[in-house]
């Protein structure tokens, strides 16, 4: 089966088998059938470069429940559901938290692998645990928070956990007394916004900058945006002073990598069917015929010339899958 429309991104790969469950058990059970096995939520952040020799699984479970004390709303959701919803039904119901978070494609499940961050909010502050099977043994398992160990776009899903559970649930707290939080630039100019306010400018934010993988195929950012030491950051300043960056503790700076690859000139640059997005070059796109080879090669070319210029390497953001699962560039 083709795997072009289940991930964003829209490559034109093939898989030997394509899974959908509804439970762990149905996940288990495919399972041993398949040499290679890669579980899927919506796609919005792994990319299929070529066919994948083996089967692919997507987290269909479903389910939101609330309860509620003193103090917090509590949800309880399932890896399947689809993230924008989950936030659009907390602001139906005045369960407020996750306004900052509105419009990310992908699906709940995978909210907490790359702990997914926007406009000065990360999810990981609204997870109390994570529900996880072990995929060798079938051993069901909760994770708590401070295990999860949320960093930027990281989590222990990424490492010491990678490829070892699936996650099923996702339980989230969100406290009643929660701060509307403005601090990112564009939301600044918000005058005591309510929660419905900061989604509405999210949305609008997004929509204006981000394409819509439902028409131009993309994963979003396509690199993390890197933490480099101060004395880096300090000899690209004296070369570039306007070079923007965003304090991590005493030692170090993000720079951000859309002015990075926007610096070198990357942006609207076209390689056959792959685009470095105009309004965000931090976005690859699929104009429509793209390959994953054509990724890799204007991918490699902007982690060069970053490198060569700032000395920086730059990772890759989404996941990319080769034949018999993940590869790096
Ligand atoms: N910039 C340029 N040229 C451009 C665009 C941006 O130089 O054409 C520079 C500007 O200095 C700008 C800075 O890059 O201030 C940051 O740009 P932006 O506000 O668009 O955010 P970002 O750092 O590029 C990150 C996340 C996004 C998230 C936004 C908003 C990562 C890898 N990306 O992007 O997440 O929506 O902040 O919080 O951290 C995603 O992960 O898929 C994603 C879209």
């Amino acid at each position: 089966p083709s795997l072009q429309s289940y991930h964003t991104f829209g490559l034109p790969s093939q898989c030997q088998q394509l899974t959908f469950f509804n439970t762990a058990d149905e996940f288990l059970d495919a399972l041993s059938s398949a040499s290679h096995n890669y579980l899927l939520g919506e796609g919005s952040n792994t990319l299929f470069l070529e066919d994948f020799d083996g089967q692919v699984l997507v987290n269909r479970i479903a389910g939101i429940t609330h309860h509620e004390t003193t103090d917090a709303h509590h949800l309880r959701v399932g890896g399947g559901e689809n993230w924008h919803q989950l936030v659009v039904k907390t602001m139906e119901n005045g369960w407020w938290g996750m306004e900052n978070l509105a419009l990310i494609p992908g699906s709940v499940g995978a909210c907490p692998i790359q702990n997914i961050g926007a406009y000065g909010i990360e999810v990981g502050q609204f997870i109390s645990s994570v529900e996880v099977i072990y995929i060798q043994s079938g051993e069901k398992a909760v994770i708590d928070a401070k295990d999860c160990l949320f960093g930027y776009r990281d989590s222990v899903f990424k490492h010491a956990l990678a490829g070892k559970v699936l996650i099923t649930y996702v339980n989230f707290t969100l406290p009643k007394n929660s701060e509307r939080i403005t601090t990112y630039g564009e939301l600044a100019a918000l005058e005591n916004p309510t929660a419905k306010d900061i989604f509405d400018a999210v949305i609008t934010i997004r929509k204006a900058k981000l394409p819509d993988p439902a028409i131009l195929g993309n994963a979003g950012s396509f690199f993390k945006n890197p933490v480099v030491e101060i004395a880096l950051y300090q000899r690209i300043q004296a070369q570039y002073p306007n070079v923007p960056a965003y304090d991590i503790d005493a030692e170090h700076k993000k720079i951000p990598a859309a002015w990075l690859i926007d610096t070198l000139g990357y942006k609207g640059k076209q390689w056959q069917g792959v685009r470095c997005h105009p309004t965000q070059p931090l976005v690859l796109t699929n104009l429509g015929s793209a390959k994953g080879e054509d990724v890799v090669t204007l991918a490699s070319d902007i982690i060069t010339a970053v490198h060569q210029t700032f000395g920086i390497p730059l990772e890759p953001e989404v996941r990319l899958v080769g034949k018999t699962g993940l590869v790096t560039l």
